[in-house]
């Protein structure tokens, strides 16, 4: 027996860092780039073979705090399984690794759908997202839950994380009766996201009151596009994606090799950019039109760009 399943990656289009500290943000699906996972019976212990790491260990070699290994573990737990089946799990992926395009959140993601099929499961998108969550503390320390939460539910959110244990994150599924197009360009440079946000956090902590000020200008933008996207207005949203790149232009999470390519991007015609995600390298994304994406697209292979996606958000 083998069954596989796969998860997307994603873009953060609005609030990244904010979202951390409680303001809300938006994030969509990247169908272009995915992970798969594979479960396939074999007479052997469980083995997991990464293909993009080059590596093949069994599960129960595997560290405690190892992040393939805890999804695995509550995966089982969940389901009621008492042991690993005799199977191996083979994980590929095009998601680049550090970048913020989700692919931690998606490797997990991946895994968990494919472990449960395996013994005849559906795992509904809220305990997912749950499950991702928990590993996605190991990689990052304190995630804010958007990326596992986009990626399980497969739909653009608008979310909005509980900051107190009584306050609940707040989730909603996007209507886009406009879909629109981004495009997303690689800097090429590995940014892990740990890192980024643990320089906001100490900043923070050294300058409350300006840090403040801007996750709340970051929440208010990430407010305002919602209204735009839900409105059936997504080709107003440059101007906010601008303003937000401003903002964390200002927080220090951009670098020159991003503010490049965004100042490439607006050059060629693009309604508006700004990085996405951590910052300090990984992608930018683009507002472009069916008009424009071929120029734009030249414009930030031009000015340095590894790879150009271009995605459609829509719901
Ligand atoms: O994983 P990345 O690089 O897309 O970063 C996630 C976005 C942050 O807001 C910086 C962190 C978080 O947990 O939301």
């Amino acid at each position: 027996m083998s069954v596989s399943a796969t998860a997307p990656g994603k873009i953060i289009l609005f609030g990244e860092h904010a979202v951390v500290y409680g303001r809300p943000a938006i994030a969509a699906q990247v169908n272009q780039v995915q992970v798969k996972a594979t479960v396939e019976q074999s007479p052997t212990e469980f083995t997991i073979r990464a293909l993009n790491l080059n590596r093949t260990e069994l599960y129960s070699d595997l560290d405690l705090s190892d992040p393939l290994g805890v999804i695995i573990r509550l995966v089982l737990q969940t389901l009621g399984e008492s042991a690993a089946p005799r199977a191996t799990l083979t994980i590929s992926s095009s998601i680049p690794i550090a970048s913020g395009l989700g692919s931690g959140a998606a490797v997990s993601t991946a895994i968990a759908r494919a472990l449960a099929l395996y013994f005849g499961e559906e795992l509904d998108p809220a305990t997912l997202s749950r499950m991702v969550y928990e590993v996605e503390r190991i990689y990052h320390g304190t995630p804010s839950g958007i990326d596992n939460t986009v990626i399980a539910y497969e739909r653009p959110v608008y979310f909005k994380r509980g900051v107190h244990e009584s306050d609940p994150s707040t989730i909603r599924l996007l209507d886009v009766p406009v879909p629109f197009r981004i495009a997303i360009a690689d800097t090429g440079v590995a940014s892990p996201t740990k890192a980024a946000v643990g320089d906001v956090r100490r900043k923070w902590e050294a300058e409350r009151a300006e840090y403040e000020a801007y996750f709340d200008r970051c929440g208010e933008i990430a407010f305002h596009a919602y209204h735009l996207i839900e409105s059936g207005r997504p080709f107003e949203l440059g101007p906010l994606m601008n303003d937000n790149h401003h903002v964390l232009q200002r927080m220090g999470v951009s670098s020159p090799e991003l503010d490049r390519l965004v100042e490439a991007a607006r050059q060629a015609g693009a309604a508006g950019a700004k990085l996405s995600g951590a910052g300090r390298g990984g992608n930018m994304i683009a507002l472009v039109t069916e008009a424009t994406e071929g120029i734009v697209n030249e414009a930030l292979l031009n000015a340095g760009a590894r790879r150009v996606i271009v995605t459609t958000v829509c719901e």
